[in-house]
């Protein structure tokens, strides 16, 4: 089965939420704990097989990129200083790279930084990973998404269930629930997962103008329609090119066209990093599972919390 190549990771937004940290900092290389943000995502597209990244930038956001550039001049001093395993955590983030950069030169839209990937992806189908939604390595979705697409032809997105006053939040879908036996092909996907065929997707609804309560996060699979549904929609929302509205434009057009849309549904641990609070969970969660720091931090935070009382 054809794996996909090409990924591209969008990170020329503003980071509003996170200011003023993100003023300087793009919030895709805030650490969480010893490695950025945007490490993370790097890491999980090339255990799914990805060998061509691509960065989308913005100007000012050039450490993005720097991050994983080979450092000789910090390497030698690491070796002389014989810190092995610093050494090696430098190596690990260079092998990573180098990442092709894409520039977005305004933050028109999560939908127009993709769209920016046009000439990267050269006509064959791509992953995008959003670098402040982070997916635990234990829980990977990705081989299934590209397992689908293999098997489909069509695009895929990652949905979770959200309760349905948080819908406003997200890209929410209107789905059909499809057997995995039931789709073209064979192998890749596990015969207990949860796909969905999308027929309608709107970004962040009004109240009640939800389709339900499965909504989109930062995955997808895109076949190469996608720049030519980008086109279509134009701006949507907040003047911003809404990757949601090309989507549900690929949704209804049929399959030879490129169209078609399947949806699958992540129930595992997944941190929000884009917020303050999400970013402030992950960090924990994260800290507590490393075995390195977990034990000494569980036992730091049981005292911790235990001392505060009930003060909540
Ligand atoms: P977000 O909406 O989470 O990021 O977009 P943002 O716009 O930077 O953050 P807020 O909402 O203002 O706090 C998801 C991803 O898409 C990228 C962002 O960098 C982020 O990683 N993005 C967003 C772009 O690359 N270009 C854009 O025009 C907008």
């Amino acid at each position: 089965m054809a794996l996909l190549g090409k990924a591209v990771i969008p990170a020329a937004g503003r980071g509003t939420r996170s200011l003023p940290a993100s003023k300087v900092i793009p919030k895709e290389l805030f650490p969480l704990i010893d490695r950025p943000a945007i490490q993370y995502v790097v890491e999980e597209a090339v255990a799914a097989g990805c060998d061509d990244i691509a960065i989308v930038t913005a100007p000012g956001k050039e450490a993005l990129a720097a991050h994983f550039a080979f450092d000789p001049a910090l390497e030698a001093a690491l070796r002389s200083t014989g810190s092995a395993a610093q050494l090696e955590a430098v190596r690990h983030a260079s092998a990573l790279g180098p990442l092709t950069e894409i520039l977005q030169d305004e933050p028109r839209g999560l939908g127009h930084a993709v769209a920016c990937a046009e000439e990267f992806a050269a006509g064959e189908a791509f992953a995008v990973l959003l670098a402040d939604d982070l997916l635990d390595e234990r829980d990977p979705a990705l081989a299934t998404m590209m397992a689908i697409h293999a098997r489909t032809g069509a695009s895929v997105v990652l949905l979770i269930e959200v309760p349905r006053d948080k819908a406003q939040l997200y890209g929410s879908v209107d789905a059909l629930r499809v057997d995995p036996a039931a789709l073209p092909g064979e192998g890749g996907i596990p015969s207990d997962a949860e796909i969905h065929h999308l027929t309608r997707l709107i970004e962040k609804p009004a109240p009640g103008e939800e389709y339900g309560t499965l909504a989109i996060v930062g995955r997808y699979i895109f076949t190469p329609a996608i720049f030519d549904a980008l086109r279509e929609v134009g701006r949507g929302r907040s003047g911003e090119i809404q990757l949601t509205d090309a989507i549900d434009a690929l949704a209804r057009r049929a399959l030879a066209e490129g169209g078609g849309v399947y949806g699958l549904v992540f129930r595992g641990r997944r941190y929000d990093t884009g917020d303050k609070l999400g970013y402030l969970k992950a960090t924990v969660q994260i800290a507590a599972d490393r075995p390195d720091l977990g034990p000494d931090f569980r036992s730091w935070l049981r005292t911790y919390v235990e001392n505060r009382g009930d003060e909540s």
